[in-house]
């Protein structure tokens, strides 16, 4: 029997490439950038199964019935960028990669908190374009975490694992709002307090880190409305999606000292950055690093890879999200 046409539209990590390699036959977009849409379109009907990451928007003119893609294995966690109610009522399957990426993500909002707080990427600035000229008492000025509340926005895997190296690595307080209210036994374990509104939570956090999915249900959670009810020092992180945030009103908030820093790895119009925030310093930014290590890369691979196995094999997926 011959073997499933897979096609990857990005070039993936040798480990996890080489795993599918042995098992199927795949092709790879070598050419550095996405897809056009009516690339994809035409993908569908010369595949098994598709590969896309986070760059391929997969809207309804792409997932239609009768094509011959039946299963779409998302490189990623988030899946914002398909439209699973298209999928669906297309019998496509669709899965995700979950888990192994907690981990790298929460460093990154760690790392996120902890430039913004010393102003690094600012002071390094400084340093590169010869503007530090010997030690001072009073230069680059920054605040200190400990013992700081970090608010959390969206308490599911990662805003989890964000929330334990904070509190143990950085000795923060932990207070948290999302849509379910998680067990009082995982709220001990991670010396975690609910908040009832997110309104609530952004007045009292020091650090408002946000994580929750994309979409709409999400779509500019932080507004000018809130950012307008947190305290001048406050600090807001991003590593979950740029719709989260409304991109001008978070620079005009940065630029009016309404807040004192930012720290964002997604946004809402990806490469795009708003310029009004590229003109800041007290913002740092980060081109969607996330999951960006080695280990992570290739787990994710694999964990997309484990799925099509599933599917070809007439098994239930692991990550099933359609
Ligand atoms: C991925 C991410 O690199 O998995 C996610 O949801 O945001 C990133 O860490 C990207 O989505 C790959 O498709």
């Amino acid at each position: 029997m011959s073997r499933p046409k897979i096609l990857l539209t990005r070039p993936w990590p040798e480990g996890a490439f080489a795993y599918l390699r042995d098992r199927y036959e795949v092709t790879v977009n070598e050419t550095g950038v996405p897809l056009t849409q009516a690339q994809l379109i035409a993908a569908m009907d010369d595949y098994d199964a598709l590969c896309p990451t986070v760059t391929d928007r997969l809207t309804d003119q792409i997932l239609k019935p009768g094509t011959r893609v039946r299963m779409i294995a998302n490189f990623g966690a988030g899946f914002e960028h398909i439209d699973l109610e298209a999928a669906k009522a297309a019998g496509i399957r669709v899965s995700n990669t979950p888990d192994v990426l907690t981990e790298a993500t929460a460093e990154i909002a760690l790392l996120l908190m902890l430039m913004t707080s010393r102003r690094a990427s600012e002071a390094e600035r400084g340093l590169r374009d010869g503007r530090w000229n010997g030690w001072k008492p009073t230069q680059f000025l920054g605040q200190g975490l400990s013992g700081k509340t970090l608010g959390l926005v969206g308490f599911g895997r990662i805003g989890q694992a964000t929330a334990h190296k904070a509190k143990t690595a950085l000795g923060m307080q932990i207070a948290y709002h999302s849509r379910h209210r998680v067990a009082p036994e995982i709220e001990a374990q991670l010396g975690a307090r609910y908040v009832g509104s997110l309104e609530a939570l952004a007045a009292e956090a020091d650090v408002l880190s946000l994580h929750t999915p994309g979409g709409e249900a999400t779509r500019h959670l932080v507004d000018a409305n809130l950012l307008r009810r947190m305290k001048p020092t406050a600090i807001v992180i991003n590593t979950a999606r740029g719709s989260v945030v409304h991109e001008a009103d978070l620079a005009a908030a940065l630029k009016a000292g309404t807040i004192w820093a930012a720290g964002l790895d997604v946004y809402e119009r990806e490469p795009q950055v708003h310029p009004d925030l590229l003109a800041l310093d007290n913002v740092v930014l980060l081109p969607h690093l996330g999951s960006a290590t080695r280990e992570t890369r290739d787990e994710m691979g694999l964990r997309a890879a484990y799925n099509l196995d599933r599917f070809f094999a007439g098994e239930p997926l692991i990550d099933p999200i359609a």
